[in-house]
């Protein structure tokens, strides 16, 4: 196992995953150079994760497809390695614009490990997504399972993943983790950082969540009739913040050359219905829903073999359904409209549960 003192460049950190692994690795002790260009983050997400962890982190306002941007930063700060989160995620909107999608997540890539290649850094992790199976041939999905993206989100993913490959292969110095993620939710215990999604939320959580605050009427739930214990789609939630602990695991167990490729989620499936009982008994709020016809592309039962990311990493995930249902209404309860409007002081009044606050 590698011992960490480092300088840690985070693409895309101002972001959702993004600011708790920058609370990962600063609680860690490492230090951190975010470079984001907030097309989909708030800047003010990185003033809470400081506060939190009573550390200073720096940012660049830079974009990964500016070579020299990137350079300069991984030069200026004396970068030693770098956790890449920055992307377009939005799978709809994938279908829409692909381009935009192929030039944002994989050109993007291109011009980081471009620029990490001449300043001779070399130790990369990804955030890739469990998105890249496809329909599940079998379950749990472990690391084996054949790779078939439904859409161009998710073929950005894959064909990043094989460029990093090609890329081990002509160069053994470089030390590459490809983390696949399952259903990140939750928010940091403090409830001052948290998803902050744009617009109406794609993914479950946040919607519910809005429901439960009522800033949206009634949730649409996509499909009971799936062959599942009550009918609703079911996946592998796992809350943020142990997914963040996940990057410094795979930062410290990079010591080999070549790239290690691992699923992060919990190996539990929870359906949809679930997850909101879940969520009224953790919020005391009832999520009014509607059975609408089932949403194109998804699949009704997702969930990882968790078993190699505690070989290989020596991590698993710890926290309950009921915990990320707990921490992302207290996020949601102290922040209603995410961190717009949201001054620190009076977040930090709502929050005073939290003791670092007190
Ligand atoms: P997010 O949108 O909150 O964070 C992504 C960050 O990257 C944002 O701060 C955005 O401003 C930044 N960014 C985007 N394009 C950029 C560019 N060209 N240059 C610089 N910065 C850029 O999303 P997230 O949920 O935190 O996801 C982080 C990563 O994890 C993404 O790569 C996503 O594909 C991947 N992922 C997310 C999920 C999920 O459900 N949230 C699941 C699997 C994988
Ligand atoms: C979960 C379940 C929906 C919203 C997506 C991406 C995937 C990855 C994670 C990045 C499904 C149901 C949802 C709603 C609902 N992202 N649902 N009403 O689709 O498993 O995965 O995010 O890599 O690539 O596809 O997550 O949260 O959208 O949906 O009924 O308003 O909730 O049908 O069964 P999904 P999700």
């Amino acid at each position: 196992m590698r011992k960490l003192s480092e300088m840690v460049l985070v693409t895309g950190g101002a972001g959702y995953i993004g600011s708790h692994v920058c609370i990962a690795l600063l609680d860690a002790g490492l230090d951190v150079v975010v470079l984001d260009n907030l097309s989909n983050s708030n800047k003010v997400s990185l003033e809470r994760v400081q506060s939190i962890c009573r550390r200073a982190l720096a940012f660049r306002h830079a974009d990964i497809r500016h070579e020299e941007a990137i350079h300069d930063v991984l030069r200026s700060c004396g970068v030693t390695a770098v956790i890449h989160l920055a992307g377009l995620k939005a799978v709809g909107d994938s279908n829409v614009r692909p381009l935009t999608y192929y030039e944002n997540n994989l050109l993007g890539t291109m011009r980081l490990v471009s620029a990490m290649k001449r300043a001779n850094v070399k130790t990369l992790v990804f955030s890739s997504s469990a998105t890249v199976y496809g329909i599940p041939k079998y379950l749990p999905l472990d690391e084996k399972h054949p790779l078939c993206p439904t859409n161009p989100y998710g073929r950005t993913k894959l064909a990043i993943e094989e460029m990093l490959k090609d890329l081990c292969r002509s160069d053994d110095g470089w030390r590459i983790a490809n983390l696949r993620y399952f259903n990140p939710v939750g928010a940091h215990e403090s409830g001052l950082v948290g998803e902050d999604p744009l617009g109406p939320p794609n993914n479950l959580l946040p919607f519910v969540a809005q429901v439960a605050i009522g800033r949206r009427e009634t949730l649409q739930i996509w499909g009971n009739d799936y062959d599942t214990p009550d009918g609703t789609g079911v996946r592998d939630f796992i809350h943020v913040v142990d997914l963040a602990s996940g990057h410094l695991s795979a930062l410290r167990h990079l010591s080999r050359p070549g790239v290690l490729t691992v699923n992060l989620g919990t190996g539990n499936g929870s359906s949809v219905l679930n997850v909101v009982r879940t969520f009224e008994a953790a919020s005391g709020r009832s999520v009014p829903y509607e059975f609408r016809e089932r949403r194109a592309g998804d699949v009704a039962v997702c969930y990882a073999d968790p078993t190699f990311a505690i070989e290989a990493l020596g991590w698993k995930s710890t926290r309950s359904l009921e915990q990320m249902c707990a921490d992302h209404w207290r996020w949601q309860l102290q922040n209603p409209d995410g961190y717009h409007g949201s001054e620190l002081a009076k977040v930090r009044e709502r929050s005073k549960h939290f003791r670092r606050h007190a």
